[in-house]
């Protein structure tokens, strides 16, 4: 069988991406079995061999309306499949989706009829907004970073700007690669239309999203850039971790210093592009 990514170095190049960001993922401890999803905007590979290809499995409902969507193309890592098989073989543990005119259901249309993700509904909403706004941005990943869901299980940490606030004052980079800082979702269930809208609000104003005692939601420009995202914050949260294993709570960079890092590199108060 031909696939899709046959005689498209464009689109190779993304998935062979994904694949490798898929790898880390597992090296991180991030995504026991199927843990955690990837989904990118691969609409501008697709040429019109690929516009006419035919839907391989039945049409499904998205289970919102997204109407920056119509016509537009995703490859999506499939349901109850595992990051480590995907960094194997991207093509047989992923799929391309092509949304309907409907802007409410979606068509498998390459290169098997794995079934996308249940958190489709967050993906796609966060990519309807990425469109909306004109974003550059093309991938979006949820993952299951140790550190980071291990804070969300202390109620201090999800009040307010708390989280934001002591993983800047790890290290300076932090506030510097992550300068919008992470916002929280209270619990809510998996794959839900609320978990969705709720990361939604959140993403507008936040690098990554932490959903309480389950991950993170992070936007990039590709996948690799999302998967940076994370990482930046995660590696902020496991510095206090392992302070606090010292035996006491982290001084952390004063205010003051955190405040010279901001004006000094003339850090963005929203997403760049
Ligand atoms: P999927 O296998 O459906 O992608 O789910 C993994 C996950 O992390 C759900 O939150
Ligand atoms: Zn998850």
């Amino acid at each position: 069988m031909k696939s899709i990514l046959e005689g498209r170095p464009g689109l190779k190049a993304t998935i062979d991406q994904v694949a490798e960001v898929a790898g880390y993922l597992w090296q991180k401890g991030w995504a026991e079995r199927n843990g955690g999803n990837i989904t990118v905007n691969v609409t501008e590979y697709m040429d019109d061999e690929c516009k006419a290809l035919k839907a391989i499995a039945p049409v499904k409902q998205i289970g919102m309306t997204l109407p920056q969507l119509k016509g537009k193309y995703f490859y999506c890592k499939g349901t109850g499949k595992r990051m480590r098989d995907l960094a194997r073989d991207p093509m047989a543990n992923g799929s391309v989706i092509r949304i309907c005119d409907d802007c409410a259901s979606y068509e498998i249309i390459a290169d098997c009829p794995v079934a996308p993700t249940s958190e489709l509904p967050t993906h796609l909403a966060l990519q309807n907004y990425l469109l909306e706004t004109g974003s550059c941005y093309k991938a979006t990943l949820h993952t299951h970073p140790i550190e980071l869901v291990a804070m969300s299980h202390i109620q201090r940490f999800l009040k307010g700007d708390e989280m934001t606030r002591v993983l800047w004052s790890m290290i300076p980079e932090t506030l510097a690669f992550a300068p919008l800082g992470i916002g929280i979702v209270p619990y809510a269930l998996p794959s839900g239309i609320e978990l969705a809208e709720s990361t939604l609000e959140q993403i507008k104003t936040h690098d990554v999203v932490l959903w309480e005692k389950h991950g993170t939601v992070a936007v990039g420009q590709d996948i690799m850039d999302a998967f940076d995202q994370t990482d930046v914050l995660c590696k902020a949260a496991n510095i206090y971790m392992c302070a606090r294993n010292m035996g006491s709570e982290p001084d952390g960079m004063t205010d003051a210093a955190m405040k010279e890092v901001q004006d000094v590199f003339n850090l963005p108060k929203k997403r760049p592009c």
